[in-house]
């Protein structure tokens, strides 16, 4: 059964299996998500007509007083019938990517770090995306999806780069350290999410600070590169925070980005250990140490939750404005099936 959702002066049917937020994404029109799990609130919404099945929907994100007071998370909301919603904030409803499935060829597999890969995605027709969004593997022989940010800019749109941190006991891990090889192929859905570069017109070519933790570094460098191509004179400062060293990847690489552009900064920051060429600590007390003042600059972190909260207050302690902070939360990201 289908049903019909409103949003914004537009309209977008919807199939029995499909999310608001998947039916309207998949129609190119934008909202806000970010987990596509439930988990995160992003996709918050407010019902102004009809009804809809909150399915999966987690308490702790929609309480039982939200959904009483017709609020939705579209991530896991199915329309009952014609529906109409809305969200605070104008640019609901604007044509954004259209989410795809697509079927892709693994065409690379590197171990670049301890427990760390990166993965080479083949398509055969690109995939229209903004750098720092992420795609959803369907993990081949199961019916579970993982979530892997791009490490990509929209030009490299054929070759998908993904970097893989390895979780014991994953199933996605299972495969991707495990019997993955050249030439498999793999059911990829996206762009997903909205940490992602702002759209050219919107880009002034502020100062920005990005700071990754693990494989949170992926879409970071997306960003970063793009941010430079588009305004090579930019003041582009990068911190990537590991435990150890042998958790460091793509060094040399981000070093040669400090000679191609002279306001690029690279810093490593071991938490774990000491060791030359690195700082010791935790990358957002380096920013704090390096930074007198942040004001007029934008913001990006994506890590692991902990390391997020600290980067906000170390922003936020260095006068960045609340808006030009954009975070991703690298939750569990791969777990049992
Ligand atoms: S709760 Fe829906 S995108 Fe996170």
């Amino acid at each position: 059964m289908s049903a019909a959702i409103s949003v914004a002066g537009r309209r977008v049917e919807c199939a029995g299996d499909q999310s608001i937020l998947e039916a309207l994404l998949r129609a190119g029109v934008w909202m806000p998500n970010s987990c596509n799990q439930g988990t995160c609130g992003t996709c918050k919404l407010q019902v102004v007509r009809g009804e809809v099945d909150h399915t999966e929907s987690p308490l702790e994100t929609l309480t039982a007083d939200e959904r009483a007071g017709g609020l939705a998370l579209a991530c896991q909301a199915r329309p009952l019938g014609e529906t109409e919603v809305a969200l605070r904030g104008s640019e609901m409803g604007r044509t954004t990517h259209v989410l795809r499935d697509l079927t892709a060829t693994v065409v690379g597999v590197e171990d670049i770090a301890r427990d760390t890969r990166r993965i080479l995605l083949g398509l055969e027709e690109p995939l229209a995306f903004s750098a720092g969004q992420y795609v959803e593997l369907l993990v081949p022989g199961t019916s579970e999806r993982r979530p892997y940010s791009l490490a990509n800019t929209a030009e490299e749109d054929k070759v998908l780069e993904l970097h893989v941190r390895r979780v014991p006991g994953g199933v996605a891990s299972d495969w991707l350290f495990g019997p993955v090889a050249a030439g498999d192929r793999v059911e990829v859905r996206g762009p997903l999410g909205d940490f992602h570069v702002p759209d050219p017109e919107k880009d002034e070519g502020e100062p920005m600070v990005l700071i990754g933790g693990g494989t949170g570094l992926a879409p970071l460098i997306g960003i970063a590169r793009t941010a430079l191509e588009r305004h090579p004179k930019r003041l582009v400062a990068l911190y990537h925070g590991v435990r150890h060293e042998a958790d460091l990847y793509d060094v040399d690489r981000l070093e040669e980005l400090t000679i191609r552009y002279r306001g690029f900064s690279f810093v490593t920051v071991l938490s774990r250990e000491s060791a030359p060429g690195h700082r010791h600590g935790y990358a957002p007390d380096a920013f704090v140490e390096d930074v007198a003042s942040a004001r007029g600059w934008s913001g990006w972190l994506c890590g692991p939750p902990a390391m997020v909260e600290a980067g906000v207050k170390a922003f936020k302690r260095r006068r960045m404005a609340p808006r030009l902070i954009h975070r991703e939360k690298f939750t569990a990201a791969d777990g049992p099936a």
